[in-house]
């Protein structure tokens, strides 16, 4: 900071109900929902908010997540915009069968982009009135084990500091605030898997009307989409892989020998507007409390985006954390913040889980050898015969209830 900058060092610290670290969706979530419930809030985000809303994420939503945002009064634009999926296709080495999640469990899921909800939040917040202050630097969380923890930072030049009665620590895997938690406090439970997603953003028809996931030998393929004229594709690569290793008709090649024939040849192709990599890694580090800090979405936890669990299961740590804090305000009872964390991590094992098994069951494991590539096949080959199986995975694709 130069020297003028620091004589604009505010000596007064602001004062808020909850001190939210990270604007991605569960931070603008938390304060919307407590906004709602008439709890201040001021989000301290370190991006600016067009990085934020730009960023290219997964686009599932699961039934209840799609009717809490209704319920928060933020689906309108996701129920004009989106997209309803009542099951998707699953393919083993070229062969296809269709899941209907809605025969197998009543329930579907929405289609609409993560940028889209971050919009939607966005939007709401400044409707609101809300504070959202972004481009914030040195982001230091304070005293969470005391009566008065506070949040120090940097905006627009000036060093300030925002006290509060809790934080809520939103700030994605790469944030500050689990490192808050004492290494004596928490428990890290961790698997990196040996290969990361290659994806491309294109403005092309996507090549269905439901997701592919592709299960083949030359390694896993996810057919998604945004809208009818945005589609989203991704291959399994190697861990090491450069994004720019790839061309777009590498990309294509690759994509068309993975999934099933007849999707090959209907395959509409065309530039990427977006390449990236996606290491694979499930992660959780218990608990998500402590003292007055508590942990929500990816600060605490990292699904593989196999089956799109990560905003979702932001989505229901921020419904318990909101719940919990509106019994603080509203009733003054603190049962619901006592038991946050083990509330949550039970939801998110079960997640976890899920993602850990749809990874393992689609992927190529090079180092496993045939013995695994027979059980892979005798999985889905089971799921493709049975009601039961069946079940068992659109229970968990539509989202376990909370
Ligand atoms: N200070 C302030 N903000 C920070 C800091 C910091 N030190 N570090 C990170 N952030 C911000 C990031 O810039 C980001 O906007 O916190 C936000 C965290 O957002 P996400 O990573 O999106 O995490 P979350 O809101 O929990 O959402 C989880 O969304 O990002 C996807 O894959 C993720 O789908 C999952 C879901
Ligand atoms: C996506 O559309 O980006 C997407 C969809 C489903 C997944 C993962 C990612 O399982």
């Amino acid at each position: 900071m130069g020297a003028t900058a620091a004589a604009r060092v505010l000596s007064e610290a602001m004062r808020t109900q909850v001190a939210i670290v990270g604007g991605g969706p569960s931070g603008m979530l938390l304060s919307h929902l407590l906004g709602q419930a008439a709890i201040e809030s001021v989000v301290i985000e370190q991006r600016s908010r067009e990085y934020v809303q730009a960023r290219v994420r997964a686009g599932v939503i699961e039934q209840g997540s799609a009717d809490l945002l209704r319920s928060a009064g933020l689906g309108e634009r996701m129920d004009r915009d989106g997209f309803i999926h009542h099951g998707t296709q699953l393919s083993n080495g070229g062969r296809g069968f269709h899941l209907d999640f809605t025969a197998r469990t009543g329930k579907a899921v929405m289609i609409y982009g993560q940028t889209e909800v971050q919009k939607d939040l966005f939007d709401a917040a400044e409707a609101a009135g809300r504070t959202v202050l972004d481009e914030c630097t040195d982001v230091t969380v304070h005293d969470v084990t005391g009566e008065r923890p506070s949040v120090s930072f940097v905006h627009h030049g000036e060093s300030r500091t925002v006290e509060a009665d809790f934080i809520a620590g939103c700030d994605g895997f790469h944030g500050v605030c689990r490192h808050a938690l004492p290494p004596s406090v928490v428990t890290e439970y961790e698997r990196v898997y040996p290969f990361s997603w290659l994806g491309i953003l294109s403005e092309t028809p996507p090549v269905d009307d439901e997701l592919i996931y592709a299960r083949h030998d030359r390694g896993f393929a996810l057919c998604s989409m945004r809208n009818p004229q945005l589609s989203r594709y991704y291959i399994q690569c190697a861990a090491d892989e450069s994004a720019d290793a790839w061309t777009d008709q590498q990309f294509w090649d690759e994509l068309r020998r993975r999934i099933p024939p007849d999707a090959a040849d209907r395959l509409v192709t065309g530039p990427s507007i977006e390449k990236s990599i996606t290491p694979l890694r499930s992660y959780v580090a218990e608990p998500m409390r402590h003292g007055r800090l508590f942990l929500a979405g990816d600060a605490a936890h990292i699904v593989p985006p196999t089956g799109a669990k990560g905003l979702n299961l932001a989505f229901s740590d921020i419904w318990y954390l909101s719940n919990a804090l509106v019994n603080h305000y509203e009733d003054g009872d603190d049962q619901l913040l006592d038991s946050y964390s083990e509330t949550a991590l039970r939801r998110v094992w079960k997640a976890v889980r899920f993602s850990w098994w749809m990874t393992t069951m689609m992927h190529t494991f090079h180092d496993q050898g045939d013995f695994n590539a027979r059980i892979q096949e005798a999985e889905l080959d089971y799921l493709a015969g049975s009601e039961a199986a069946q079940t068992v995975l659109a229970e968990n694709y539509v989202g376990l209830p909370y």
